[in-house]
This record gives C-alpha cells, sequence and structure tokens, in this order.
C-alpha cells in the first residue's frame, strides 16, 4: 500500500457495535437485545433499548447532563431500532431482568450464512481518512494469505477479507494465478493482525494507555474455491475472486470480525464511480517490499469507461465486474495487497457499515502511477456466487 500525505489523529475509544451471533428482538415483555457490545471503557456489554438499561437512563434523565456524561452516552449508542436509541449497556449495569436473545427463522436458502448490516462491517466510533496505519482494532476483517513454500517455509503474499465465521474472499490469481510459483501451496490464513512484526500487538493511545489485542489467529484453509470462470492467462483478469473456507468457525473478538457483502440491490449494481473508498493491505510501500502494519489508503472510484481508456492501450479490456479505483500520484493498492479490501461505507435505516465493494485484483506497474488506477472486481456482481458457495 503506497501511502498518502496525511494526518494521522488517534482518536478515543471505539464502541463495537455488533455480537457474534444473530440476536432478534421480540415482543415479550422482557429485555429484548441486540447483540454483545464493548463500551467505551471496554467492559463487556449488551446492546439494548436505552430506556432499558436503567443506569444509563438514569442519567441521561438527570438535569443538567455533565458533558463527560454526553460524550459516553453518545460513544456507548449501538445502533437503532424501529427508530428508538440501542444503548451498549455494561453487564454490571443490568437489573436482573431476563434478556431474551430469540434466534432468526431458519431460512431455507443459505442467505443467513452472512451476517447482516449490524453484525458486520461495524464503524470506529470516530474515524479520519487520509491517515497511513490503520489502528489497532480498524478493519478487523482484513486477512493475511499464507502460502508454504517448496523447503517448508512459510510467508503472506496475499490480503483478504472475512465475510463470516468460515470464508475469506480474496482474488483468484492468490490462489491460482499463473505467476504463483509451483511450489507454493495456500494453507491458510491469518486474522487479528496488525503488526507482523510482534505478537501480541499493542498501541498506546495519546493518554499513554496501552491497548493490546490477543495474539493473532493462523486458520488452516480447508477448501479454496477460486471463481470457476476465472481464466489465470487472461489480460483482464476477469473474475478475479475466490473464496476460502477455513478448517473451523472461527470466534470473533474486537480484531477479528466480519466485513459485510454489498447485499442490497442498489450496492450490488453500483459502479461507485467518484466515490471515496479505502484500501488496505500489508503489501509494498515506497520503502519496502512489504509494510510491517496493517495500512489504508483513500481512493476514489473512477468510471470504466475512463479506466478503459487507460489500459485499452495495453489492449486489456474491461467489464462490468470490474471497477477501477484510485490514479493519483503516489496513492495505490500494491504488489501483495492483492485479494484485499476495497471498502465502500453504506448507511441503511439503521446502520452505518463498512462493505467489501471491491477485491485488489492488478494495477500499473510501479504503484501509484499518475493516472492509471487500480483494477478491482466488484463485489456487487458476485454477491450471488459467493452465497450459494456457502456450506454451513
Ligand atoms: N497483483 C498485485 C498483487 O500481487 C496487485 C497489484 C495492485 N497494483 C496496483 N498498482 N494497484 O498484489
Amino acid at each position: 500500500m503506497l501511502k498518502i500525505i496525511g494526518f494521522c489523529v488517534i482518536f478515543g475509544l471505539s464502541v463495537n457495535l455488533a455480537s457474534s451471533q444473530l440476536y432478534f428482538p421480540n415482543e415479550a415483555t422482557q429485555v429484548s437485545n441486540y447483540g454483545r457490545c464493548i463500551t467505551p471503557n471496554r467492559e463487556r456489554a449488551l446492546c439494548i433499548h436505552l430506556e432499558d438499561c436503567k443506569y444509563l437512563y438514569g442519567i441521561l434523565t438527570t438535569s443538567p447532563l455533565r458533558n463527560e456524561d454526553k460524550l459516553y452516552l453518545s460513544r456507548s449508542q449501538c445502533g437503532y431500532y424501529n427508530r428508538k436509541v440501542l444503548i451498549c449497556c455494561p453487564d454490571r449495569y443490568r437489573d436482573s431482568s431476563p434478556v431474551t436473545t430469540a434466534r432468526p427463522p431458519v431460512n431455507s436458502t443459505n442467505t443467513n450464512l452472512l451476517p447482516q448490516p449490524g453484525q458486520c462491517g461495524n464503524l470506529l466510533s470516530n474515524r479520519i481518512y487520509g491517515g497511513v496505519k490503520t489502528k489497532i482494532d480498524e478493519y478487523p476483517w482484513m486477512a493475511l494469505i499464507e502460502y508454504t513454500k517448496g523447503g517448508g517455509n512459510k510467508g503472506h503474499h496475499c490480503g483478504g477479507s472475512l465475510i463470516n465465521n468460515r470464508y475469506v474472499v480474496t482474488a483468484s490469481h492468490c490462489v491460482n494465478g499463473k505467476s504463483l510459483p509451483a511450489d507454493w501451496r495456500l494453507t491458510g490464513v491469518r486474522l487479528g493482525e496488525w503488526d507482523t512484526t510482534t505478537d501480541p500487538d499493542c498501541e498506546t493511545d495519546i493518554r499513554g494507555m496501552k491497548d493490546c489485542a490477543p495474539p493473532h489467529l493462523d486458520v488452516p484453509v480447508e477448501r479454496t474455491i477460486p471463481h470457476p470462470s476465472y481464466d489465470p492467462g487472461s489480460k483482464n483478469q476477469i473474475n478475479d475472486i475466490a473464496l476460502l473456507r477455513l478448517s473451523r468457525q472461527i470466534e470473533y473478538t474486537d480484531f477479528v470480525r466480519p466485513i459485510c457483502l454489498p447485499l442490497d440491490t442498489n450496492l450490488r449494481s453500483a459502479a461507485f464511480d467518484g466515490i471515496s473508498m479505502d484500501v488496505s493491505g500489508w503489501g509494498k510501500t515506497e520503502e519496502l517490499s512489504a509494510s510491517n502494519l496493517k495500512l489504508k489508503a483513500a481512493v476514489d472510484g473512477v468510471t470504466l469507461e475512463e479506466c478503459q481508456s487507460v489500459y485499452g492501450r495495453q489492449d486489456i479490456f474491461l467489464e462490468d465486474t470490474q471497477m477501477c479505483a484510485g490514479g493519483m500520484e503516489g496513492v495505490d493498492s500494491c504488489r501483495g495487497d492483492s485479494g484485499g479490501p476495497l471498502i465502500g461505507q453504506n448507511t441503511n435505516k439503521v446502520n452505518t457499515y463498512y462493505f467489501l465493494a471491491g477485491v485488489v485484483s492488478f494495477g500499473p506497474t510501479p504503484c501509484g502511477l499518475n493516472g492509471w488506477p487500480g483494477v478491482y472486481s466488484r463485489v456487487g456482481a458476485y454477491v450471488d456466487w459467493i452465497q450459494t458457495s456457502l456450506k454451513p
């Protein structure tokens, strides 16, 4: 990932909105819960209606409200349901009223193998574009793809995105690409990684508080599923997308969580022209052949026509299952970022969430060449294929 000139603001604590399980409210008089969450003070908590959290509701209804309480309450918000505010209520403040965790109805299709907005792609409490490093818990769906080489050595040479507790989306060229050395085997994924040189990873915030993540997870890959129509030798690299099925279900933490897919009808067909998105990974930088830290850069979507006019000079013909982004000097994805996410942001009636808009496919060499956007597989075109390929 090439860096962009920018500023990095380290902000306060984060509120994670969703849980690893699906919880649905029901009509009973019991307290409905909308999943587990972490409070601004990093306590374990449940996301429930504000009125059901007696303690916080009490603070809100005390006037005058102190500024620090206002801040705490706004950072504790974990969504809306039926226009009512949901709040992240610490376990120790909840009274003993029984809490319902009704299961979603079992659906005959496997659509419900995918998390829905609220359970995926959660935002931090604040965020800044133009930074270089990610925060330790930012983009927790990022995966590094592990290869085992001839001599038994392992290395990470592609990126990917966790989409549920069993599957990672990556590029097909990371699975069966024509320039993958014959003696490399894709054997696993690393999740919960931030700085590849330390384990566990820790970040110190502005107040000097050290925040450490649990050790990263190395999970074996049980099956690689390249897109059936991907042609490794093709110039245009259409259908450059693949799924990796993990050998076991993983548990979500603050540092390991899925991104949403562009499930909404309008997101599936959107081209994202002129829309700002983030690309993230541990790929090549101006200085290093691979970055130690998970980086991000903001890139704008470029129309397929404009992109085609550039790549056409190389006899590369793009299709509408592809999309382009970037093309500004020095801001791009790069070697090693392949398979990683181009991240979009969307707001529906209930949530603002991140979704996987694109998968890093190819781009200019050297990276970050002015006028040469990066090419991405447009994930909206593959939502059906992904859904039908997922198994419980
Ligand atoms: N195929 C590359 C990889 O192996 C991705 C390159 C993206 N390049 C670019 N200039 N956007 O990681």
